[in-house]
């Protein structure tokens, strides 16, 4: 595949592993994560890093799971960068020393990315499960100390919501130079997890209205990103901007993906990295990533949709997990006939949340 291929991923989303110290209720990653161990060691991840270069993408997020538990982190930034890959770390920041984060800058790490729960110490470590608010604080000062440009991603919530302009406030203390404002994915333990995540429709409200004030305060100096819920919108996201089009992501037992979930579709045998076919063979081939690509596999109403072309039908493993079938409307668009699933989610009752265990 060449470079002027328009159908080429951009993006290559490197799952090195699903072990985490983290609890957070919110994660998306797979309810059965532990039948998946790291299956890549040093040298297959590297040339999965090679093969995505040679298929044209151009940036790498490296991310897990907390890809800092893989010891060969250094060397993997190494490969991205001999390849020629933007290599972005995606992290909590735990366990991370100021001396690791200077040698994977020095191994060409470009960006990273760092998660916060809340500008509350108190919440925010409820949140993660483990008391590491202050930890994460010291790593965005690292980060700013070391040149490595920074952006900070919090996942918003029901339970941190409402302290989003504080939450923009310490950003900016911090010197990150991007805020990432994103609404729950529910999926993985996010969806076991739903009644007790969502926020209501009046805290959306008034973080929209928060963050767009903040965006125009900060403009030219920190960029705000809101994402906001498609359970809200009454219209999907285009997920991962259409399945098996712009982003490719390979799990951490070496499974080329579309996106994050798409494992949890039972009806899809997705083939693994390290085998006789190269990541690009894989790419252009496998029937799982041609299943839901374009817009032929479409039905009504998305079939005659104008807006087709822009979501691409919404998100298929929301599609999955909600309505049963992988290949129907996203439950999150107002114009499916499953759309009462999303809209009941906000009654449910007698919300618990299920705390992972710190995965090692
Ligand atoms: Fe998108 Fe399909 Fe809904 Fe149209 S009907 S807005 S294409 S999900
Ligand atoms: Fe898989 Fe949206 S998360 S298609």
């Amino acid at each position: 595949m060449t470079e002027r291929d328009p159908h080429r991923p951009y993006t290559l989303i490197a799952e090195l592993t699903y072990r985490c110290p983290l609890r957070c209720g919110h994660c998306s990653n797979p309810l059965d994560w532990a039948q998946h161990r790291d299956a890549l060691d040093t040298s297959a991840w590297s040339r999965v890093l090679a093969e995505a270069a040679e298929l044209g993408v151009v940036q790498v997020h490296l991310t897990g799971g907390e890809p800092l538990l893989r010891r060969d982190l250094e060397p993997l930034i190494a490969a991205a960068r001999r390849a020629d890959l933007y290599t972005h770390l995606v992290t909590s920041g735990v366990p991370l020393a100021r001396e690791r984060l200077r040698a994977l800058r020095d191994a060409g790490l470009d960006a990273m990315q760092l998660s916060l729960h809340d500008a509350d110490d108190v919440n925010a470590d409820s949140i993660a499960g483990v008391p590491v608010a202050a930890h994460k604080r010291e790593v965005a000062s690292w980060a700013q100390s070391l040149e490595i440009p920074l952006t900070i991603n919090v996942v918003l919530r029901g339970d941190n919501i409402d302290g989003v302009d504080a939450i923009i406030a310490l950003a900016e203390t911090l010197g990150a130079d991007r805020l990432e404002l994103a609404s729950t994915q529910y999926l993985g333990w996010a969806l076991a997890n739903r009644s007790a995540l969502l926020p209501t429709h009046a805290q959306i409200e008034r973080a929209r209205s928060v963050a767009s004030a903040a965006r125009a305060r900060l403009r030219g100096r920190m960029e705000i990103v809101l994402v906001l819920p498609d359970y809200h919108a009454g219209a999907p996201r285009a997920c991962m901007e259409g399945w098996a089009r712009r982003f490719v992501v390979v799990s951490p037992d070496g499974r080329v993906l579309p996106c994050h979930a798409a494992g949890s579709i039972p009806t899809l045998e997705f083939e693994r990295v390290g085998g006789v076919r190269s990541l690009a063979e894989i790419w252009r081939s496998s029937p799982a990533l041609a299943a839901f690509r374009g817009d032929a596999w479409m039905s009504e109403p998305c079939r005659s949709c104008e807006r087709r072309a822009i979501d691409h039908g919404g998100c298929r493993c929301q599609a999955h997990h909600l309505a049963g079938d992988a290949g129907a409307t996203d439950p999150a668009c107002d114009r499916s006939p499953m759309h009462h699933v999303v809209v009941s989610a906000f009654h449910d009752s007698a919300p618990s949340l299920v705390q992972l265990r710190a995965r090692r």
